[in-house]
């Protein structure tokens, strides 16, 4: 039998029911990890322990990121299910559906930034207050789920980007303060056809990113990155987090976002890809 990169580690995975908390989900469990999901709805966190092969080794707890308790016992049950903690993904998050701050009412705002700010940011570091201890124990890491809204404008509203500014933020300060026993660092992911949802206060909660996927279809390439033919497919941006939570593949590494985003920093003003006559 091949040995996984994460063999016999125990991880935790906020919003693991759908989208790339998911896929890291199915990815770390093909590493030989076994998987706490942590998300708000039990049917979605039950589909992962449908879905897998070896479902005694994924353990679901349904809770709100902004509850420390739910958060509390999400660890506590995933060191009495599996021995311990080794990693912890703080990856749930909702999406201001690029909503400029010029069609944002006074109101609208005070209560989108409560509640965007208070999932995003405050669940990333509940999770962390939450989860700390026990990574101590083992000499384990956190790997946040950033975005390309952590280095660039646009990929959100005013809102988003804060926020996403926020947690590149945060992955830094933890990562001077956890060493040198835990390591953190963060994937900062691209467009992906996932889920993602909106905030209630601007009644986007049942609008999904997915459905402007659908709109522009399959085949039709991102046009504004150099990697035109980069995958919006979850699945295919897990391998970073799989080496950020190797201990054995990345020990030296805290501190650190991956981009996975089909190069936005090196896209070009006239054409976003140098090389398209290539
Ligand atoms: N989809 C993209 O294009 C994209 C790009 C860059 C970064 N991201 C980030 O990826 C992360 C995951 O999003 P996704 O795209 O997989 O979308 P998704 O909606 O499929 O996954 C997010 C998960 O978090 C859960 N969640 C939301 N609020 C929660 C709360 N208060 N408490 C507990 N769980 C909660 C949702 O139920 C869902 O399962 C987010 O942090 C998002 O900002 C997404």
């Amino acid at each position: 039998m091949s040995v996984g990169w994460m063999d016999g580690y125990s991880t935790l995975i906020t919003g693991g029911g759908t989208g790339i908390g998911r896929a890291v989900a199915e990815r770390f469990l093909a590493e030989g990890a076994s998987v706490t999901v942590f998300g708000r709805r039990q049917e979605q966190l039950d589909e992962v322990v449908n879905a897998a092969a070896q479902p005694e080794r994924v353990h679901t707890v349904v809770g709100d990121v902004r509850d420390s308790d739910r958060l509390h016992t999400a660890v506590t049950e995933t060191v009495e299910r599996f021995g311990k903690l080794d990693t912890l993904v703080a990856n749930a998050g909702v999406w201001d559906y690029q909503r400029p701050l010029t069609r944002l009412a006074a109101k609208e705002l005070d209560a989108t930034f409560n509640e965007l700010f208070s999932i995003n940011v405050k669940g990333y570091l509940l999770s962390a207050e939450a989860a700390w201890q026990e990574l101590v124990k083992t000499r384990g890491s956190i790997v946040m789920t950033l975005s390309n809204a952590s280095f660039y404008v646009n990929g959100g509203g005013p809102l988003y980007t804060a926020s996403k500014h926020a947690c590149l933020g945060l992955m830094k300060e933890l990562a001077y303060e956890l060493a040198p026993k835990v390591r953190v660092n963060g994937v900062a992911c691209g467009g992906m056809n996932t889920d993602l949802r909106g905030p209630e206060s601007l009644d986007l909660a049942e609008r999904s990113i997915s459905a402007s996927f659908a709109k522009k279809g399959p085949a039709t390439p991102p046009p504004l990155i150099p990697l035109h033919d980069s995958s919006t497919d979850p699945r295919d941006f897990t391998a970073s987090y799989v080496l950020l939570a190797a201990r054995d593949q990345s020990g030296p590494i805290t501190g650190q976002a991956i981009s996975v985003d089909g190069g936005i920093g090196v896209r070009g003003f006239a054409r976003a890809a140098g090389g398209d006559d290539l």
